[in-house]
């Protein structure tokens, strides 16, 4: 008789820790959100911009950046995609980098507020209009799939220079692939 109380009692206090730790798994046990790809390419931390002495930049940001402006240099020496962007080398070709920022600003943007950023909004034209030359007359004209395709090996080897991880190229790739029908009018 003794014996069963104390199972009883020891069966009780089983329960009554099962229940405990239940209550406390429901609380600590929520999977913490996935890391977005913003990120997992440094995030908001603050780093030092080695573009601009002095100056501070979101590891995020300085990863894109650097893959958007080793990107347009490729693009830019692509014999397939200089016709599209004869503005655009027009000016750099003459000195004038204007163009050249407010590209690189503007695509940034959009790649960080595509990657999950919460501290940059893209500004700039839509996808369809930015790559409609009736409502950017900086697009020479409308491009075709081997435009875009070509368009996507160049940010590969853009991204390459800057040793971005397979895995994250993987998912910027699959980014742009999803702006094919936006961006193809032709
Ligand atoms: C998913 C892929 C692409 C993305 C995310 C993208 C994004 C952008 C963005 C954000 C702009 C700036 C818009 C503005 O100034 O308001 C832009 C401009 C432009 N894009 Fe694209 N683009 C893509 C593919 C292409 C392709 C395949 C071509 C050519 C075949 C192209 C040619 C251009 C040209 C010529 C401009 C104007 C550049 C300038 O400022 O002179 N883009 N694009």
């Amino acid at each position: 008789m003794k014996n069963y109380l104390k199972l009883t009692l020891l069966a009780l206090f089983a329960t009554a820790f099962a229940f405990t730790s239940c209550d406390k798994d429901d609380e600590t046990t929520t999977a913490p959100a996935e890391p977005t790809l913003y990120e997992r390419l440094g995030g908001a931390e603050m780093v030092d911009d080695p573009a601009n002495q002095g100056q501070m930049i979101e590891a995020g940001r300085l990863a894109l950046r650097g893959v958007v402006d080793s990107s347009i240099f490729v693009i830019a020496g692509d014999t397939a995609l200089q016709p599209y962007f004869g503005t655009l080398l027009g000016e750099v070709g003459s000195g004038d980098l204007s163009g050249f920022s407010a590209l690189s600003k503007n695509l940034t943007d959009f790649f960080a507020a595509a990657a999950g950023s919460e501290n940059f909004t893209y500004s700039g034209l839509n996808m369809v209009d930015a790559h409609d030359p009736s409502k950017n007359s900086r697009m020479a004209m409308a491009a075709d799939d081997a435009a875009f395709d070509a368009f996507i090996a160049d940010v590969v080897v853009g991204a390459n220079q800057n040793n971005v991880p397979d895995d994250i190229l993987g998912e910027v790739g699959a980014l742009i692939e999803s702006l094919r029908g936006d961006v193809v009018q032709k």
